[in-house]
């Protein structure tokens, strides 16, 4: 069989990729908008208008539903909800982590999705709470696994495309081994399960161990859906860390709430005084007139739903631009916990790097957290391979000179240290940084050039500094050198 996941364009952990299911092939990453079988606030049929080209839908709340259960099966879940595009399923484990038991079984929902002529079928895992011990975490996992495997076996040869939870609570442990066994099981998707409370709760660093550990046992190579993440604030740095389907129940539930997206937070109707959108509904509509339209759960729903996609769109064109970490860092100021989010996505910068084109667009310094980077922590290795003898002067900005009478010259340059004159023209080396560094990236700079000093004993380094610079290492680095001065910018 044919891959059904093709990786076109690679950036940090993200990618673009392609996902044949039945129903057609979907540009990947992308946002599957959940569609209620009972009440479609945006029907179905106006999906593709908004960007959508593959929705989800709950098969426990058809099945559950004499009528539409019938119509289900004698018409198929496309006809059901009017659209023609692929369809996934959800299998109502999400009632089960709710009311906690549910009037169907693993086997008979899986059968169903099979009736129904669903794309992308899930079995019935355990929604893991992050509450949950280690004990009860790995108890709920192994039911979870048994019971996919199971789904496994009733899915050969139906044509169905089959997702395989990757559950186990907040435990990274629980998280990589299960991305393991699944991995090699040979299911077609990757949902990350139980990520809801995390995110409902503004968890994003939990969240970021969650995503990263499950996607370390996973093979880089499967299609990876973030289940229950339907705000855009969280597309760049869930799409950098490497998932590419998403699905949007929150652009209805927020509408009920009266709550209005952006890509940078979410505003209650009733305290917007303008409306920071151009999408059809902002362009013909006062925030009043939102507020006071019989129409206006719909009206929000349909905002909410442009915004989405809006954001999934940048979060595309950054992959393919190269520039998708600059996203998630400008992001990451929606919101002190978004922030603690990245902080902790930094500390897997060594795995990031793993996946990272080691050529791009440039650079660009947002912000202490720049220094933390893949490519900075790259740099900092590959000063191991920098061999230097004689005569060796590293300096900042501009040429001295006398500098042909040096055997080397190294430029130096917050965040990445110092590096040969010959590479400032190469990513990331060719960064663009503030002319003023942070203390954060000048740390790190200097840390930089006291390890090259150490790696390189025998040579006799010449190390030249702002005066402006004002930081404890510069003595130290001074005392390392033979000569050392500082100049003025
Ligand atoms: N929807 C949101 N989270 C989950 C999950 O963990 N499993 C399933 N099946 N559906 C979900
Ligand atoms: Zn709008």
């Amino acid at each position: 069989m044919p891959d059904i996941f093709e990786i076109t364009h690679r950036d940090s952990a993200g990618r673009i990729g392609r996902l044949t299911t039945p129903h057609g092939v979907v540009e990947t990453p992308t946002i599957m908008p959940v569609i209620n079988p009972n009440i479609q606030t945006i029907p179905a049929k106006e999906m593709k208008d908004f960007g959508a080209r593959i929705l989800i839908t709950n098969s426990y709340i058809i099945y559950r539903k004499p009528e539409l259960k019938q119509r289900a099966i004698e018409e198929g879940v496309h006809a059901l909800l009017g659209f023609d595009g692929p369809v996934m399923t959800d299998s109502g484990s999400f009632q089960l982590s709710v009311y906690g038991e549910i009037e169907v079984d693993n086997a008979e929902i899986i059968g169903f999705q099979h009736a129904i002529g669903t794309d992308i079928g899930v079995p019935l895992d355990i929604p893991t709470s992050p509450a949950a011990d280690h004990t009860l975490a790995a108890q709920e996992l192994a039911v979870t696994n048994e019971r996919l495997m199971e789904a496994l076996e009733l899915n050969k040869d139906s044509g169905m495309l089959l997702a395989a939870p990757v559950q186990g609570g907040i435990h990274p442990d629980l998280r990589e081994q299960a991305g393991r066994e699944l991995g090699s099981a040979g299911f077609d998707l990757y949902p990350i399960g139980a990520v809801v409370p995390l995110m409902e709760s503004y968890r994003y660093a939990e969240l970021v161990d969650v995503i990263v550990s499950a996607k370390k046992g996973l093979p880089s190579s499967v299609p990876v859906h973030l289940f229950g993440a339907g705000h855009p604030m969280v597309f760049a740095m869930a799409a950098a860390l490497g998932c590419d389907l998403f699905d949007s129940a929150a652009y209805a539930l927020y509408a009920k709430d009266d709550r209005y997206m952006t890509a940078e937070g979410t505003y209650h109707i009733q305290n917007l005084k303008y409306l920071p959108c151009s999408c059809p509904i902002c362009s013909s509509h006062t925030a009043a007139g939102i507020m006071t339209s019989p129409d206006k759960t719909e009206l929000l729903a349909r905002h909410n739903l442009y915004v989405t996609f809006s954001e999934m769109k940048l979060v595309k064109q950054a992959i393919r631009d190269g520039n998708l970490w600059e996203l998630v860092e400008r992001r990451a100021r929606i919101h002190p916990r978004m922030l603690d989010g990245l902080k902790r996505a930094v500390t897997h910068a060594d795995w990031i790097e793993h996946f990272d084109p080691t050529s791009k667009s440039t650079f660009f310094y947002c912000g202490p957290e720049s220094t933390h980077r893949p490519e900075v922590m790259r740099w900092g290795s590959r000063l191991e391979r920098l061999e230097l003898t004689g005569t060796v002067l590293i300096r900042p900005g501009r040429r001295l000179k006398n500098e042909s009478e040096y055997d080397n010259v190294l430029h130096f340059k917050p965040p990445f240290g110092p590096y040969p004159v010959e590479l400032q023209e190469t990513y990331p080396l060719n960064a663009e940084v503030p002319i003023v560094p942070d203390h954060e990236s000048l740390t790190n700079a200097l840390l930089n050039t006291k390890k090259l000093m150490q790696l390189n004993p025998e040579a006799e380094f010449s190390f030249v500094y702002h005066k402006s610079w004002d930081h404890p290492l510069i003595d130290e680095i001074c005392q390392m050198a033979s000569h050392s001065w500082s100049v003025q910018r």
